[in-house]
């Protein structure tokens, strides 16, 4: 496990499955209905229990790249931040910026109920194609530039959940 300190807070890249995690939230790369899906939003459902669909399905969808927040219900982690990556089609659709939107609201929303550990999956890089190296590298270059926002953050997690994953977090946190 390699880590990264900015100030008193811990950026890190673990191989684990997000669900297992004990943070105080926990980010799922889910899609605009917000009513579930595969990957790590399937199981995240699993996870947490029929009691998240229900509360998914009072908060109208969410637009790609925006994040709306849950309950975590049978999860350890308290609060489930649902973000929409985009979807990858070629680059010149603005899908960095949006993979980008997608960390910095779901740290404001974390912000807002006062999390001190997050644990982010590699929004967009399964179902939705985005390129993993790239998606790595704005992926911790929006958490770095956020987080002096959220001075009460001290753990941020990056779960990946394959060892070719983990190597690109690895070595994007070792440049910083
Ligand atoms: N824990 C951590 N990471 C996981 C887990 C898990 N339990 N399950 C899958 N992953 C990883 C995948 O290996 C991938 O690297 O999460 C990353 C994101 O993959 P997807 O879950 O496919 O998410 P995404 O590419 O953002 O596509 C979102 O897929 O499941 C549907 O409803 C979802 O329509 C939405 C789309």
């Amino acid at each position: 496990m390699s880590s990264l300190m900015l100030g008193a807070c811990r950026l890190e890249a673990c191989e684990a499955d997000i669900t297992t995690l004990a943070v105080d939230a926990v980010v799922n790369a889910a899609n605009t209905s917000l009513l579930g899906g595969g990957g790590v939003d399937g199981a995240i459902h699993r996870a947490a229990g029929p009691d998240l669909l229900r509360e998914c399905a009072t908060l109208g969808g969410c637009a790609t790249g925006d994040a709306k927040r849950t309950r975590g219900y049978r999860l350890p982690a308290k609060f489930v931040i649902h973000a929409v990556g985009p979807v990858w089609r070629g680059g010149a659709h603005a899908e960095a910026e949006s993979l980008a939107s997608c960390y910095r609201r779901s740290l404001e929303l974390a912000r807002e109920v006062d999390c001190a550990s997050i644990a982010f999956p590699a929004i967009s890089c399964g179902v939705y194609r985005f390129p993993a190296e790239q998606a790595v590298r704005i992926a911790i270059d929006s958490v770095v530039d956020a987080l002096p926002a959220s001075p009460r953050m001290t753990w941020v997690v990056f779960a990946c959940f394959d060892e070719p994953m983990l190597r690109l977090y690895e070595a994007e946190l070792a440049r910083r």
